[in-house]
């Protein structure tokens, strides 16, 4: 080898290593060729995050940064499973948090921590609270309430109905999201004409589906199986719960109900009638985006956005998605036509006729 071919070969080495070693800090500010992701979840028992918000995340990571790493973890809804397991990925070498916090006010204890070893944190889907929180992306979480609430009245007019009372089934009392659903919901529902009940309102712990389901059996045995004109549950798994409790009184037709997440279970239930609608979130752009901003993280980038959000410690630089209401009208032109689910899935045997009824063949 030339001398002048070995400069270039010993300067080219040099270069990959001064390369490799920046990434490995996390601060090449070029382009990432690894490093760690945490990817920290709250719960399996809504289907979204291994179904959808997992897999979707991953593949956009390998896709940004073929030798990136993923810690993942679920908390099964237990905040101090969470903070082990956020602990486990810092010393891991985790080098970005991208977190959905079971509970939004004690994650804050997380960020803490990641803080002193300066590690960004993203706030995924829910907000941290109180909490010098790096990006927070998610989904116009108001909207998504209003929608539960417009969708419903809409429905209960439609039905003739003009007053009466609405069985309120908030979203868990640690989930910031939650608080935001209830305060769109009031937003389209309090001046309707309609009366939410109970008073105060209910939030369904850990938004467990059978807690929803026995709060149900308590408002049926209190108001009777007529004395209210419609559900609103905040999420799938709780509006499963509610209709599970209804259906067991003997309640048919089971009054319109509100849910969120597109479930597949609860797509068939609107289909087939049990449901009145479902807020789809499209998963991809909200798991991409949380991708692109981890790996850019990883760059020591800081990707700009012009919308913050106020968490109590600072305004964080948000993105923020739009939520869109799926009735049995438009199940083809949402979850079908983004390819969530195909007709075969979601027209299984025991829900053929009425797919062929809702023109979904
Ligand atoms: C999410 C919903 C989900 C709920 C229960 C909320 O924070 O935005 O999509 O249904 O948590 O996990």
């Amino acid at each position: 080898m030339s001398s002048r071919r070995l400069a270039v070969a010993v300067t080219t080495a040099l270069l990959l290593a001064v390369g490799a070693t920046a990434c490995e800090s996390g601060n090449s500010g070029g382009s990432a060729s690894g490093g760690k992701i945490a990817l920290l979840l709250p719960e399996s028992q809504t289907t979204r995050y291994e179904q959808h918000d997992r897999p979707l995340f991953e593949a956009k990571v390998k896709e940004l940064c073929a030798n990136c790493e993923i810690i993942y973890s679920n908390a099964q809804q237990d905040q101090s499973r969470q903070q082990q397991q956020a602990e486990a990925a810092l010393n891991n070498g985790a080098q970005v948090l991208v977190l959905d916090p079971v509970d939004g006010a004690a994650a804050a204890t997380i960020v803490s921590l990641a803080k002193s070893k300066n590690v960004p944190v993203i706030s995924y889907d829910r907000l941290i609270q109180n909490a010098p929180v790096d990006y927070y992306i998610s989904f116009d979480n108001e909207r998504v309430g209003q929608l539960q609430g417009e969708t419903l009245v809409n429905r209960l007019k439609e039905l003739g109905k003009t007053s009466g009372d609405i069985v309120m089934i908030n979203g868990s009392p640690t989930d910031n999201n939650a608080k935001l659903f209830n305060k769109g919901a009031h937003s389209a529902l309090d001046t309707s004409g309609f009366k939410t009940v109970p008073t105060p309102d209910f939030f369904t712990p850990e938004w467990k589906p059978e807690n929803a389901q026995k709060f149900m059996e308590g408002q049926i045995a209190q108001l009777g199986k007529d004395g209210f004109v419609g559900v609103y549950a905040a999420n799938d798994g709780t509006a499963g719960g509610a209709i599970s409790a209804m259906r067991a009184a003997g309640i048919t037709p089971v009054p319109p109900t509100t849910g969120q997440d597109a479930e597949l279970a609860a797509i068939q239930r609107i289909v087939g009638g049990d449901q009145y609608m479902t807020v789809y979130k499209a998963f991809k752009p909200e798991a991409d985006k949380a991708a692109e901003v981890a790996v850019a993280l990883l760059k020591g980038e800081k990707p700009s956005t012009d919308r913050t959000v106020n968490n109590g410690a600072t305004e964080v630089p948000s993105f923020l998605l739009e939520p869109q209401s799926v009735t049995k009208d438009n199940v083809k032109q949402t979850v079908v036509a983004d390819k969530l689910y195909t007709i075969e899935q979601i027209c299984t045997s025991a829900y053929a006729a009425a797919c062929k009824a809702a023109g979904l063949t």
